[in-house]
């Protein structure tokens, strides 16, 4: 083993993972632009205030798994790694003035999110997010587009049995009263109750509903239900967010136990899960409506709701459930030759398929003539062009290794006879591997 190893909890996407990847990076910024959002990026990391306002100070994600950024130099600023992109796009929304634009304003970026977290399968330390925002729509209409959005990536990426977990967790006027209402349901047992569990009684009591503690499911199963303690606009909003689910054929399960790991939501709350694993704590993405988060970050109250889906989870299910991954993109052509001397003509060769658009590849080094075949014929490249005694007559062989015919083709007319050929044999698609 090499001293010197990717970090705990990251990976390394090899080439051979990669064409995995590029195609749910390509799905999301489809999905992203047939549904009207438009890309945004922000810094990987942030001022830690960014994340402790808007997260929240007492969440896991901020409390445990921050990544802080300790400066080179003494200076003011406090910085993070993100965990998570939300906070960061309201901070921008805000900084950039965008509530002067049309509402809502609608915003999607794909990258890595850092969370230092314990690894294990599913849960790593940088991972990627598909996320999309829509700030500035009270909903309820917006929150069904969302969540069907969502839906719709694990459509398209060929996923199968995913479920839409659903909840709302009221707002400020209806949410302080019933987490008394809870913690009045579990104080009684403190004593009882986990470590873990006590300090979040005391400290975040929602977070209770969300233990993962076998001992607290009797406890957990007769707790008070938050979706009996709505107050009336927030049921009037989670029925017409539900309305409009089925009014847009979307299947869903309403979940009253499920609380969300980030302080800024409000109202509506939901996950997707693959059927069965839900237990796991392994979702393939969640979201919510954070209509609080703009004021808190310094502007001015705005409401927002958005969805963060995890790649490197659906990735893994894509696997489990025997999606093929994409083809590697083949390569087009292999430009050989016997004589080792004629590495420019060679690359001479290469360039001007290439700037005609044919992926192709030269021959560099001084392997045999018979080698160089083999190795095209490896790498599944379609055509070899081989440069030999003809190239001072602007000539070539081209030897199509998939029809094993051979001609030979003026230089002038190459890229065109490539085309041609790949056209007629209907090999223009990626060759599966
Ligand atoms: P989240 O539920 O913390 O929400 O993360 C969204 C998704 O990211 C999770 O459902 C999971 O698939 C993936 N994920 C989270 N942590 C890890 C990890 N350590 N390793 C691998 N995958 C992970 C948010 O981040 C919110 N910003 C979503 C949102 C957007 N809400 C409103 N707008």
């Amino acid at each position: 083993m090499p001293n010197l190893q990717a970090p705990r909890g990251t990976r390394d996407l090899l080439p051979s993972q990669t064409p995995a990847w590029t195609r749910l990076e390509r799905l999301a910024a489809d999905l992203a632009a047939r549904y009207g959002y438009r890309r945004i990026e922000t810094p990987l990391f942030e001022q830690a205030a960014v994340f402790e306002r808007g997260v929240g100070a007492v969440t896991d994600i901020v409390e445990k798994e921050l990544f802080r950024i300790a400066p080179r130099t003494e200076e003011s600023e406090s910085w993070a790694l993100r965990p998570e992109p939300t906070a960061g796009i309201v901070r921008a929304y805000i900084q950039h003035g965008m509530q002067t634009l049309p509402q809502p304003v609608k915003l999607a970026m794909t990258g890595p999110m850092f969370r230092h977290d314990r690894p294990q399968a599913g849960r790593y330390r940088q991972f990627w997010q598909f996320d999309v925002e829509a700030i500035g729509d009270p909903g309820p209409a917006v929150d069904a587009e969302i969540i069907e959005l969502g839906h719709r990536f694990f459509a398209d990426a060929g996923l199968a049995d995913v479920r839409i977990h659903l909840n709302s967790i009221g707002d400020a006027a209806c949410r302080p009263a019933y987490i008394e209402t809870l913690a009045a349901h579990y104080r009684p047992h403190a004593a009882e109750l986990p470590a873990v569990e006590r300090e979040r009684l005391e400290r975040a009591p929602l977070r209770l509903l969300d233990s993962k503690d076998p001992s607290m499911a009797p406890l957990n199963a007769t707790a008070p239900r938050i979706t009996d303690h709505l107050c009336g606009p927030c049921r009037e909003h989670f029925d017409a967010v539900q309305a409009h689910l089925a009014a847009l054929g979307v299947e869903f399960s309403l979940e009253p136990g499920l609380v969300r790991g980030l302080d800024y939501y409000t109202r509506t709350a939901f996950e997707y899960y693959l059927e069965g694993r839900q237990g796991q704590q392994q979702a393939l993405g969640g979201g919510g409506r954070y209509d609080g988060l703009v004021e808190l970050l310094g502007g001015k109250p705005t409401p927002g709701i958005g969805l963060g889906l995890g790649l490197d989870r659906i990735l893994l299910a894509l696997e489990a459930q025997g999606v093929p991954p994409a083809a590697d993109p083949a390569l087009t052509a292999v430009v050989v030759g016997a004589d080792p001397a004629a590495t420019a003509d060679r690359l001479r060769v290469a360039t001007i398929l290439r700037s005609a658009g044919i992926p192709a590849r030269a021959e560099l080094g001084q392997r045999k003539l018979g080698k160089q075949l083999e190795s095209a014929a490896k790498e599944r490249a379609h055509f070899a062009v081989i440069v030999g005694d003809e190239f001072a007559d602007g000539q070539v062989q081209v030897k199509d290794l998939e029809a094993g015919a051979q001609k030979l083709v003026a230089i002038a007319d190459l890229a065109r006879h490539i085309e041609r050929a790949q056209a007629s044999h209907r090999h223009g698609a990626p060759v599966e591997r």
